[in-house]
């Protein structure tokens, strides 16, 4: 997608005005906000439903923008420098004269911090004097929208621009590590985590669950079509929906490709929007065919999951 500077300065006249609006990354759309501004961010808690004591994300441009706001540590420089800008959030230590809005973090001390990779996402950052607190442009607990149109179906006239990036290249969001303490993921995501063993050379411990209070958007319910989803399935039942990753010799009305050919990235890429359709099609269930539990495959395992427990 081509960079239009007439919308970018669209979306930028918004944000100045302490307006949320829709923007694109390489994971999933973002709901952004002026990071530094209590009324950007207190209205995307309000637009999004989501309860005032999950923090927020916030979007830099690179590590000397970050600097003003937090403190930086070794484990943090490593994976910056490999990763970023990419899918991956990095939890750190606020400084004490940041100024970021105490509603980001619901008054705590830690920063979820992330540098995101799509080119109008890093035009629109340079030409702004704040990082964009921006959560993933959803009402809480339902799916993530992964194309500008996905956005809009979300959120309405409650919103009063999207910024259009073209389809997500990833479709999944970012693989979340606290670097605040001993290096553990909190969420995973885009980057596949032994990616990140190898660069810090050391065992890294999970810290996925839903009941611990760190990372209070990883509930059980998340990520949800609204309507019941099956995973590992070989043979649907009547009026499902079957999701598929490998081409199949009999056609059927019912099966929607996430992938011809296997390929798990693609998978992923396919997956928010696949979910969505299908639901928007009438189905009253999902099917999903099984899905090898490697790479990224453990991302999507894990979002199908917490989605299952609708
Ligand atoms: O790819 C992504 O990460 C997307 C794009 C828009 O950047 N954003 C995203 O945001 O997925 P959200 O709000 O849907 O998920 C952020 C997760 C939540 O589970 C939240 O609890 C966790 O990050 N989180 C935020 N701040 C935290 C903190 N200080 N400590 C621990 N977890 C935190
Ligand atoms: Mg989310």
């Amino acid at each position: 997608m081509k960079l239009n500077q007439s919308n970018i300065k669209k979306a930028k006249n918004y944000l100045d005005k302490n307006c949320c609006i829709g923007i694109p990354t390489e994971t999933v759309y973002g709901l952004a906000g002026n990071a530094y501004s209590n009324m950007a961010v207190k209205n995307i808690f309000r637009l999004k439903n989501r309860p005032t004591n999950n923090p927020l994300i916030v979007h830099y441009l690179d590590i000397n923008m970050l600097k003003r706001d937090c403190l930086i540590n070794d484990n943090f420089i490593k994976l910056y420098k490999k990763f970023s800008p990419g899918p991956i959030t990095y939890i750190l230590k606020l400084k004490n004269n940041s100024k970021i809005s105490k509603y980001v973090t619901n008054n705590t001390d830690s920063l979820a911090v992330r540098f995101p990779k799509h080119k109008i996402f890093q035009n629109l950052l340079k030409k702004l004097k704040y990082p964009l607190a921006a959560p993933s442009a959803n009402i809480s607990t339902k799916l993530s929208s992964v194309q500008a149109s996905d956005v809009k179906e979300e959120f309405g006239s409650k919103i009063k621009y999207v910024l259009d990036g073209g389809k997500c290249t990833i479709g999944l969001e970012s693989t979340i590590i606290n670097l605040t303490s001993r290096p553990s993921i909190l969420r995973l995501g885009g980057l596949d985590i032994s990616k990140i063993k190898v660069v810090l050379k050391k065992k890294i411990n999970f810290d996925i669950n839903p009941h611990k209070k760190i990372s209070p958007g990883q509930s059980k319910l998340h990520y949800s079509p609204g309507i019941p989803l099956r995973i590992n399935i070989k043979k649907t039942r009547k009026g499902e929906a079957f999701l598929l990753i490998k081409k199949r010799k009999l056609a059927s009305d019912n099966h929607y490709y996430l992938s011809k050919k296997n390929n798990l990235n693609e998978v992923a890429k396919n997956l928010y929007s696949c979910l969505r359709k299908v639901k928007n099609k009438g189905y009253k269930s999902i099917a999903v065919e099984k899905i090898p539990n490697k790479g990224i495959g453990k991302a999507i395992n894990d979002r199908l999951n917490r989605a299952s427990k609708y």
